[in-house]
């Protein structure tokens, strides 16, 4: 058996995981660094840089010490290093190298977004290939075609702002706070979700695409009125809850029927959603109801394996068998955009 060391600094969570070549899970901690960033509204990514700096060390003790494993039985360290805060992505690039070195063994680049999809391996713990894959964060929306771990293609994707960086910007538009996308869940949930009409861009379109920037537009202006200068938050209240409420709706709905469309033009019947926005409950309880409606498997991980976090790189360890190991030279890339081959 090879145990594997991986880290992940890609944005605000500084997460280590240790995890067998099978791979079965032996530790997965995350320190996040939701408090740093919440009294500035959004992650600051100089700041994210410095604290991943100060907790990377910790938190791979921490992970090897949960596990039970001694850092000299190490037989590979993977990392993400694509895409992400390019200071961010840095320091685990760094440390990664330096681990790799240090051991002599492998070192593995893995993509974080095509890691978001692998969390629903790790959850099901068997193959889930093929199947149509939805990742739903904080900086992309893409839907996918994967063939293989390894094989994705991209079907569709945002043509603008990703859905969870709406629900961040609606939360700061309605005076939730940081970070938005639980906090519009909280205050949806008394809110009714009918009470205000909301855009659903490419709802009808054949097209995979997405785009939510209209939508958080049509939201100020519910606020506000049309070329009106952005508006104090409301109040808490009826007002702020329909909104949270109806926002939340426009967002399932589209990414829900999307990836309906792309079961149908596929002919896939697996369905593995990943990303933060998949711990969102409406979301969940709208993708389960689709998926049974279309006779398809919904594969969602926990909640702790949707959003940022080292185990999702567990993706590795397919790379390591095919002996595909990243050189020590192995750069941070901040951005990444999929394409209809990769
Ligand atoms: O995957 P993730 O942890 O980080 C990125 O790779 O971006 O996703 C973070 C995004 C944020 O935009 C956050 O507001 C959103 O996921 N999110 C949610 C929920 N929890 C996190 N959005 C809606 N409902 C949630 N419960
Ligand atoms: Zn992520």
């Amino acid at each position: 058996m090879t145990l594997f060391l991986a880290i992940e600094t890609s944005c605000d969570e500084t997460a280590a995981a240790v995890f067998t070549d099978e791979p079965r899970i032996l530790s997965s901690v995350i320190a996040s660094q939701t408090d740093l960033h919440a009294r500035f509204g959004g992650v600051v990514p100089e700041v994210a840089a410095r604290a991943h700096l100060q907790r990377l060390l910790p938190v791979i003790d921490e992970a090897l010490q949960q596990a039970g494993v001694r850092l000299e039985e190490i037989g590979g360290i993977a990392v993400h290093n694509t895409p992400g805060l390019i200071g961010a992505l840095l320091v685990g690039v760094s440390a990664a190298k330096m681990l790799a070195l240090a051991l002599d063994v492998p070192l593995l680049a893995v993509n974080h977004i095509e890691g978001h999809i692998y969390a629903a391996r790790l959850a099901v713990g068997r193959d889930i290939f093929p199947c149509v894959g939805l990742v739903v964060s904080g900086g992309h929306t893409v839907l996918f075609h994967c063939r293989d771990a390894l094989h994705f293609a991209m079907l569709g994707g945002t043509l603008d702002d990703a859905a969870g960086e709406a629900f961040d910007k609606v939360a700061s538009l309605l005076g939730l706070g940081f970070p938005g996308g639980p906090a519009v869940e909280r205050e949806a949930a008394q809110g009714d979700p009918d009470a205000v009409a909301l855009p659903r861009a490419f709802l009808h379109d054949e097209r995979l695409d997405f785009s939510f920037s209209g939508l958080k537009t049509a939201v100020l202006y519910a606020l506000a009125g049309q070329n009106q200068p952005r508006p104090a938050p409301p109040p808490p209240g009826k007002q702020r809850a329909d909104l949270a409420a109806s926002f939340q709706k426009a967002v399932v709905e589209v990414l829900v029927a999307k990836a309906r469309q792309a079961l149908r033009r596929t002919g896939l019947h697996r369905l593995a959603v990943g990303g933060g926005v998949a711990a969102n409950r409406s979301f969940r309880a709208a993708l389960e109801a689709m998926t049974r409606d279309e006779g398809a498997e919904l594969v969602i991980p926990p909640l702790p394996l949707c959003t940022d976090n080292a185990a999702m790189a567990a993706i590795a360890v397919e790379k390591w068998r095919r002996r595909d190991w990243a050189a020590l030279d192995l750069d941070a890339v901040p951005t990444w955009t999929p394409t209809a081959t990769t």
